[in-house]
């Protein structure tokens, strides 16, 4: 099938990369010039693991191509889906400019028949909204379809979730439009959902801030833990065991960040009261969320005696590991909480540094987490990087100035840690 994919972001180039992994011929289309010259080179513009690799190996054979052309992309596809962005705007409203611009790019484009899939996060009702601005601009008398394609995908897992989604959700507005869809992913052989758009934006939302209420309730039981001297990894396994409630997405630790967690549950709350209804669950699952750092620091700053003068050692930059997507990390709120407090910051992390810098360019960065170590008075785990788990802690602890750490990702093993001669002290646990 010929495909055009709009937008390069983390959807639109896991998704352009691996509908041509598939045997499709994608042509990904950006307004970035830059960032489409880069492509043509073969540099990618985020760090995702196996994403050079399938992007390489597809241009390679001809099947996956990068232009800043709409009008090219769009007249020899298909289908065309729709990956741009969809920032939040001041009041939590989601801002869909990019949405429009790019149907009206398809609608003045549109040569014949095609099928326009919506895959970036939208409110419930933008298909109407695309539908409408193609109408418009739409130079021919063409017919053309809407349909909503929610994307999945983690960060850090991107090529994986795309291979193997565990649903595969379709809002079209007819069965024989939503066949087409089906044709395209059959090869997948998941369980795919046919239903109507709205129903499809719906889901993407429900299902977002249902995992982000997962978290933060989690994280609040955690807090209660640490009052009563509960232990929140036995409680963790123990609500799990329940299969009504399973035991993903209870990580307790210092909350959720990312480019999709704290958007989409402000948008959804938006969407909410636009049609009338208080969703407070979710004020709630912000609020607990926006205390993760400030709680992380009180138990800090509480057992090292404040910050002045104090040197920290960070370990893990990126909002979550295996990505160097630093949008609303949690080490930024910490990191200027203590620099605001007198805390020198040593920082490390495996790939996020560079994108850090340009966020937080008056700290040092440490080359590693030994050096990160390097005479600190203590060291505090902001993401759970799988080489933090495998560091020679006694290595770490001959490092610090006074062997401290504060693991705020559960990672390490309390006995084990206090055993290795450090002072311990992590999420819920004692
Ligand atoms: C999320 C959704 O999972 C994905 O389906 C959607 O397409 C985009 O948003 P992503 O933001 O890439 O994906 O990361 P995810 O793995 O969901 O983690 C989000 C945040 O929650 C991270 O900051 C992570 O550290 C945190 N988290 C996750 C926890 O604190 N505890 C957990 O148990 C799980």
């Amino acid at each position: 099938m010929n495909i055009c994919v709009i937008g390069t972001g983390y959807v639109g180039l896991v998704t352009g990369a691996v509908f041509a992994d598939l045997g499709n011929d994608v042509i990904c289309v950006d307004n970035d010039k830059e960032k489409i010259e880069l492509l043509n080179k073969g540099i990618m513009p985020i760090y995702e693991p196996g994403l050079k690799e399938i992007v390489q190996n597809n241009v390679e054979d001809r099947r996956l191509t990068f232009t800043t052309d709409i009008n090219k992309g769009v007249r020899i596809s298909e289908i065309i889906f729709i990956c741009v962005g969809t920032p939040a705007k001041n009041n939590g409203e989601t801002d869909i400019s990019y949405i429009e611009e790019a149907a009206k790019g398809i609608g003045k484009a549109l040569n014949e028949y095609k099928i326009i899939v919506n895959k970036s996060t939208v409110p419930i009702g933008t298909g109407d909204f695309v539908r409408e601005i193609i109408e418009k601009n739409k130079e021919k008398d063409i017919n053309f379809d809407v349909v909503s394609n929610p994307e999945f995908l983690r960060e850090g897992s991107a090529i994986q979730d795309t291979l193997a989604p565990e649903r595969i959700v379709i809002g079209a507005p007819t069965k024989e439009v939503a066949m087409k869809l089906l044709e395209l992913y059959a090869t997948l052989g998941r369980p795919m959902l046919i239903t109507d758009i709205y129903s499809a934006e719906m889901i993407k939302y429900a299902s977002n801030t249902f995992l982000a209420m997962k978290i933060s309730f989690i994280n609040k039981i955690a807090n209660i833990c640490e009052s009563t001297g509960a232990n929140i990894s036995d409680v963790t396994k123990g609500i799990g065991y329940d299969s009504r409630i399973g035991s993903s997405f209870l990580n307790a630790g210092l909350g959720f960040g990312g480019s999709c967690f704290p958007k989409d549950i402000k948008s959804f709350l938006h969407t909410a009261k636009k049609f009338g209804h208080d969703f407070n669950l979710l004020n709630s699952v912000i609020e607990i969320d926006n205390n993760r750092a400030t709680h992380f620091m009180n138990i800090i700053r509480e057992k090292i005696g404040g910050f002045k003068g104090k040197t920290i050692g960070i370990l893990g930059l990126s909002f979550k590991p295996d990505t160097d997507d630093m949008r609303d990390a949690k080490s930024i709120e910490i990191i200027k909480m203590m620099l605001s407090e007198g805390a020198k910051i040593k920082a490390y992390d495996p790939v996020a540094i560079e994108n850090a810098k340009k966020i937080i360019p008056n700290i040092e960065y440490a080359k590693n987490s030994y050096s990160a170590a390097y005479k600190a008075d203590a060291i505090a785990i902001i993401t759970e990087w799988r080489e933090f788990k495998l560091l020679n802690m006694e290595k770490i602890k001959k490092e610090m100035k006074r062997p401290v750490i504060f693991d705020g990702r559960n990672i390490y093993d309390p006995e084990k840690m206090r055993k290795t001669g450090f002072e311990y002290y992590s999420i819920g646990r004692r």
